[in-house]
């Protein structure tokens, strides 16, 4: 009978290995995370045998190699449950276009495909195949499956491939991928069990039945601050402004309109969140009066009438007992020093501020981190990468708070 013990410091890393060429590459990655003390366990699919062979990867990590659901090895042949029971971490890689197939639609046809339905830990996979098959419709429909169901999708990255083409669909390189588990084991427990409230996306003010003021907020930051803090194994709760992008899979996931109805979500919520994150641009002001039927055109000149919002961030932040509370600022001008202002006015332990014209709406951002220690620059990267590197901060001061309280 084999049974499955990790170490308590060590981290327990399954890695999955498809039929793929890219899987030599995989040869170098299990070396290198097994040098950074990685308890590396690997399962590998029928298919990958024809390219490379279990006995180097056993050589490697040190660990038996499984390859079978139904292997003698296995305690009471339930070893895809035993496999996943204690892993901090699935990575497969590569993954192939079959096998993303099969994560997509929940189908369990090995030991891989199993071990990854029945985990309860992050996943993440490193495709590689053939630049055609990574373009085709029906791969790029189950990539976008999986970033749904929060399975982080590294690469691939463009150049040149095995079948001699030329294009997108080549699998990372060991040391980024040894990179990337690095800092995902690192990141998984920060905020353990901490609740996490963000608010993201425009608000919408209604004038009439059809129009409304709003403002160019895409929601991509905030969305990005929920998966980093969802990564981060906090119980999140987003509240979202209306946005096109597909949630990432938080706790639980509010979806409003106006800024009224947004800080009436985030009062319910409020008494039980630690951590409060306001990146929702909400519109400042809304229209005195909404007329139900939509008003006429006239050639006379026309006066709105507009009242200002409640400032949801200052409602918490002025609370007897405020959570950790993070805001937002997009400036346009003196960015550092109108940000400082804003921090005093709300107090806040740590304010975000970005420059307007170059955040919205775009895929990569330059952030200010400004806290009561001064400023942190976060030079222009993903807002994803920037989103983890935002929650590392908050797990920073907010330890520090809670050492101090
Ligand atoms: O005052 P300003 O709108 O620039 O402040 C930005 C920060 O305040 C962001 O964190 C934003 O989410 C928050 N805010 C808010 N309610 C408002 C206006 C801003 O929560 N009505």
């Amino acid at each position: 009978m084999t049974t499955y013990v990790s170490s308590t410091s060590k981290k327990r890393l399954l890695l999955g290995v498809t039929g793929g060429i890219a899987a030599y590459k995989v040869a170098e990655l299990a070396r290198l995370l097994t040098q950074n003390g990685i308890d590396v366990h690997t399962i590998m699919t029928e298919s990958a045998h024809h390219f490379i062979g279990p006995v180097t990867f056993q050589s490697l990590t040190g660990n038996p190699v499984y390859t079978d659901l139904w292997g003698a090895n296995a305690a009471a042949n339930m070893a895809h449950i035993n496999l996943s029971r204690n892993a901090d971490m699935i990575l497969v890689a590569p993954a192939s276009a079959n096998f993303i197939a099969k994560l997509a639609n929940g189908i369990a046809d090995d030991l891989l495909t199993t071990l990854c339905l029945a985990r309860d830990c992050p996943l993440m996979i490193a495709p590689a195949m053939n630049r055609q098959m990574w373009e085709n419709p029906a791969t790029q429909r189950n990539l976008s499956v999986l970033r749904h169901d929060n399975i982080k999708i590294i690469g691939p990255a463009c150049g040149e491939q095995a079948c001699g083409e030329t294009g997108m669909g080549r699998m990372s390189e060991a040391c980024e991928l040894a990179e990337a588990v690095r800092s995902a084991l690192q990141a998984k427990n920060l905020l353990r069990n901490k609740k996490v409230l963000v608010t993201a996306g425009p608000t919408f003010e209604a004038i009439d039945a059809v129009r409304g003021l709003t403002n160019k907020s895409s929601g991509k930051m905030g969305y990005a601050i929920a998966q980093a803090a969802v990564e981060a194994g906090a119980k999140v709760t987003l509240v979202s402004g209306p946005t096109c992008l597909m949630p990432p899979a938080v706790d639980t996931l509010i979806n409003v309109v106006s800024a009224a109805e947004m800080l009436h979500a985030v009062q319910a919520q409020i008494e039980q969140i630690d951590i409060f994150i306001g990146v929702a641009a909400v519109a400042d002001y809304r229209a005195a009066e909404v007329n139900q039927q939509k008003l006429k055109k006239t050639n006379e000149k026309m006066l709105l009438e507009l009242i200002p919002n409640p400032d949801i961030l200052m409602t918490v932040s002025n609370l007897p007992k405020p959570p950790f509370c993070v805001g937002f600022a997009a400036e346009t001008q003196d960015l550092e020093k109108n940000a400082e202002i804003k921090r005093k006015k709300k107090k806040l332990p740590l304010l975000v501020a970005n420059l307007a014209q170059y955040a919205i709406a775009s895929d990569e951002v330059e952030l200010v981190l400004i806290d009561d220690n001064g400023k942190h620059i976060l030079p222009k990267a993903t807002k994803l990468q920037q989103a983890q590197h935002l929650i590392n901060h908050i797990h920073l001061l907010y330890k520090r708070k809670d050492n101090l309280a």
